[in-house]
């Protein structure tokens, strides 16, 4: 039987990108959505006309009952778990002297809280099982400081804090928990900046252009296959070069 997959956050961006490349590779997906149902139910219609198997809930993963629901509709539908992928994440970026505590709260809730959320909604299921695999999308903002995000690349280092920690707790079970740090991925996200700020971004880029989010799923894809089934507490870095 094909394995099974809990994704945040899969309604677009990277997410979208994660939920089709492991409807590719076999798995049965469950994703959330935050407020696009129609995206969301387009992509479970994508993948089940391409023979996959997948379906879409809406959830607010820096609420702890809703991410608990979404936990368990998910794992109603999937009957099984054997992979989690943090995705959720938003960036509200201003310099510290006008950020707002509203700012602040919003960004650390739904970066860090979120994936302590689903997370423990899920461990104690893969820890009875002694089976499974968690991958958390963080970024380079949480190994190097970015203008104007004090907000993002402390959720996003904390992240990191969280995975290594984790990761030692998981490992006597053999369950790998990894980060994926991307930089620049063209997605709603960035695509939402000042188009003379992306020009600047691509040229501090040593590859001189942004990510795919296909690209940051392929990575994914490795990290989540018996491939990498040594590898655990890590963070993998993709940027074209960025903090090379
Ligand atoms: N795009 C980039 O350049 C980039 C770089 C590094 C890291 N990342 C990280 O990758 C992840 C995906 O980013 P993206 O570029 O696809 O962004 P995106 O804005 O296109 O998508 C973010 C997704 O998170 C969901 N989401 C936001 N708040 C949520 C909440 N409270 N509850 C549930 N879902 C929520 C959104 O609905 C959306 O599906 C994020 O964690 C982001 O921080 C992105």
């Amino acid at each position: 039987m094909g394995k099974k997959a809990i994704v945040t956050g899969g309604s677009r961006g990277i997410g979208t990108a994660i939920v089709k490349t492991l409807a590719a590779d076999g798995f049965q997906v469950a994703f959330s959505y935050l407020s696009n149902k129609e995206k969301a139910d387009l992509l479970v219609e994508e993948i089940t006309s391409q023979g996959g198997s997948a379906a879409a809930f809406q959830a607010d993963t820096s609420n702890f009952e809703s991410a608990s629901a979404f936990v368990t509709k998910a794992r109603e539908f999937l009957t099984d778990v054997d992979l989690l992928v943090n995705n959720a994440g938003i960036t509200r970026d201003k310099s510290l002297f006008i950020m707002q505590q509203s700012d602040w709260d919003q960004v650390i809730n739904t970066n860090l809280t979120g994936y302590f959320n689903v997370t423990r909604n899920l461990i104690g299921y893969f820890f009875k099982n002694k089976r499974g695999c968690i991958i958390n999308i963080t970024s380079v903002s949480g190994l190097v400081g970015i203008n104007g995000q004090t907000n993002y690349c402390a959720s996003k280092a904390g992240i990191i804090g969280f995975t290594r920690a984790l990761a030692k707790e998981a490992a006597k079970l053999s369950i790998p928990v990894n980060c994926v740090a991307p930089g620049y991925v063209d997605t709603e996200m960035t695509r939402s900046m000042p188009e003379k700020h992306l020009e600047e971004i691509k040229n501090m880029i040593p590859m001189r252009r942004m990510g795919t989010a296909q690209e940051i799923a392929d990575l994914v894809s490795f990290l989540a296959s018996d491939k990498a089934r040594y590898i655990t507490g890590q963070v993998f870095t993709i940027d074209g070069g960025l903090t090379a």
